[in-house]
């Protein structure tokens, strides 16, 4: 008999009725309705175990909620890429490998050309457009690479948490990342933390701290927020154990905190001014030694200056000690897919396979440990 478990790519989003939440596979897109008597029903399958006898747990089943070692279908964008692949490069072979024959293809044949009018009629996006391919191929290789084989252990009272939290602002530049993201991004933190070791979040959509203080109480944990609704949901999640300050990094880390943190962790806006203010932050904040370190979460193929990100670490005294490739995973919403098809089209791209191409789920970041040098 076969056994299940909770999909790594679980989340939640509001249904239209209020108290109603559905469970998503964001691999899939595929979803049900779901209750507080859902998060219970799906609560033994954080282990593998057979299906019990339960309607409810075979409609959580086809909505790919729980997944075995048994074959299964692609997710359809999967299917639709590997048809335009096909289609466009004439080749045969594995997902992987037609999208190396259509990226030589494509790299040869049907690159966008750049923004031929004013240049400040052009964001970044127009004035580069081969950032925007290269993003594309990047992202679409990391999901098929990384993302379509089930993973065991994802922490369903994280993905329950997850669901009460207050709406994405964009004011704020925020981006949520998946449940999965969150629990990854504390293991991995946490082999770098001792007992008693003081930990600062800058800006915390992702509610790392939450989960940081549900895995251990061995951290002393503080968070620097500027969304008054966010930092009101993280006092009442964390309790005692967190401290949540309402503040604008802007101005820098208050005095008190300056030089006081065994660990810093965060990820910044992409906005090259956004980014500059939250690493000077981190690297204030950050207590001087070697043993300190910053977990950083961006995709430099993505902010508005990579090649800034990198002296603005050097200058900073940030060293990267290890990075871990397309770690984290975000939405990758309807807005900026159509926004990137766009620009891609206006610059002469064929729509086949560039609107497959950018069908994939998420958006990926990757996650650098660096220590500070001075
Ligand atoms: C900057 S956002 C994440 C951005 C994301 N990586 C992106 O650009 O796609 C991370 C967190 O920082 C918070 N934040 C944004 N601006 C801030 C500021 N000036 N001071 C403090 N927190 C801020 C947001 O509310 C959010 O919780």
């Amino acid at each position: 008999m076969a056994n299940y478990w909770l999909t790594q790519h679980l989340d939640t989003r509001y249904g239209n009725q209020s108290g109603e939440v559905a469970l998503c596979n964001l691999a899939y897109g595929t979803r049900v309705l779901a209750d507080e008597e859902s998060f219970k029903r799906l609560a033994p399958y954080k282990t593998p175990r057979p299906l019990g006898d339960d309607p409810w747990l075979e409609r959580a089943l086809d909505a790919n909620l729980l997944v075995s070692e048994q074959p299964h279908d692609p997710p359809n964008c999967v299917a639709r890429l590997v048809a335009a692949l096909q289609s466009y490069s004439g080749a045969q072979g594995s997902p992987l490998e037609l999208l190396d024959a259509a990226e030589q293809r494509y790299r040869q044949q049907s690159m966008p050309r750049p923004f031929a009018g004013p240049l400040e009629k052009a964001g970044p996006l127009l004035r580069r457009p081969e950032r925007l391919v290269d993003f594309a191929f990047d992202h679409t290789r990391a999901f098929l690479t990384h993302d379509q084989q089930p993973e065991q252990g994802l922490d369903l009272d994280l993905v329950e948490i997850f669901s009460h939290r207050p709406a994405m602002k964009l004011r704020y530049e925020q981006q949520y990342c998946t449940p999965h993201t969150t629990q990854r991004r504390v293991a991995k933190m946490r082999e770098a933390l001792k007992p008693g070791a003081r930990v600062l979040v800058l800006g915390d959509d992702d509610l790392v701290s939450l989960a940081l203080v549900q895995a251990s109480s061995d951290y002393q944990v503080d968070v620097l927020e500027l969304d008054p609704d966010l930092v009101a949901f993280l006092k009442e999640k964390g309790g005692e154990r967190l401290t949540v300050l309402e503040h604008n990094l802007r101005h820098g880390v208050p005095d008190s905190m300056r030089a006081a943190y065994d660990l810093v962790t965060t990820d910044p806006p992409y906005a090259a001014n956004g980014m500059r203010f939250f690493l000077q932050c981190a690297a204030d904040s950050l207590k001087p030694g070697p043993d300190s370190r910053l977990f950083l979460s961006t995709f430099p193929g993505l902010i508005e200056n990579p090649e800034k990100l990198w002296t603005d670490l050097q200058e900073l005294g940030l060293h990267i000690e290890r990075r871990h490739d397309h770690f984290s995973r975000y939405i990758y919403n309807n807005g900026y897919r159509v926004e990137h098809l766009a620009a891609l089209r206006g610059l002469g791209s064929p729509l086949h396979p560039t609107q497959e191409l950018l069908g994939f789920p998420f958006l990926y970041a990757h996650f650098f440990e660096c220590s500070l040098q001075r």
